[in-house]
């Protein structure tokens, strides 16, 4: 699996927004099990990174990895503005009932599919570019000193790296 080009947002921006949501996204993240229709990007919308997707992501028909993609709208305006072939996995099990649920109509090339990815369960080379947005933000600030993180957070961030790239 390969991961191609990188945009980072700062460590300072993470701490704050994640400051005010201490330990939200478990695995039985209530917030997951609200009405059919709700929605909730983190940090940024398709809107807002379109131009930057573009640069990164030039081939539409790329096979993208989405990363712990919770009930956000981008795959969805992704998959509008194009970019088909993308595979989106959480370990929230209710989240990916629901967003199979709610997309299996209109947009029938996605994939949903419950997985931790610490461990992902998908052949050498199988993606093009993964994209994580906030996921591994949520792991850093899970528990402990986001300044000083305790061993099984900087663990978990490695293992999601370390699946990512091979
Ligand atoms: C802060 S939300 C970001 C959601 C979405 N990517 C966005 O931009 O709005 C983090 C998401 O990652 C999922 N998540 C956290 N740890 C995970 C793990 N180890 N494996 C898979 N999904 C995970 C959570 O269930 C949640 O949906």
């Amino acid at each position: 699996m390969r991961s191609t080009g990188r945009k980072s947002i700062g460590i300072r921006d993470i701490a704050s927004i994640h400051s005010s949501a201490p330990s939200v996204w478990t695995k039985n993240n209530p917030s997951t099990r609200e009405d059919e229709d709700s929605s909730f990007d983190w940090f940024k919308s398709y809107g807002e990174i379109s131009s930057t997707i573009h640069d990164i992501i030039p081939d539409k028909a790329a096979r993208i990895l989405m990363l712990g993609c919770g009930n956000s709208k981008l795959t969805e305006e992704m998959y509008d503005d194009g970019y088909k072939n993308i595979a989106n996995i959480d370990y929230s099990q209710v989240v990916i009932d629901k967003m199979q649920r709610r997309h299996a109509g209109r947009r029938p090339e996605l994939t949903w599919l419950e997985m931790d990815i610490r461990d992902l369960k998908f052949a050498d080379d199988a993606f093009d570019v993964a994209i994580d947005k906030g996921t591994m933000d949520a792991m850093m600030t899970s528990k402990g000193d986001v300044w000083d993180p305790p061993a099984q957070v900087i663990e978990d961030c490695d293992r999601e790296v370390m699946e990512v790239v091979r």
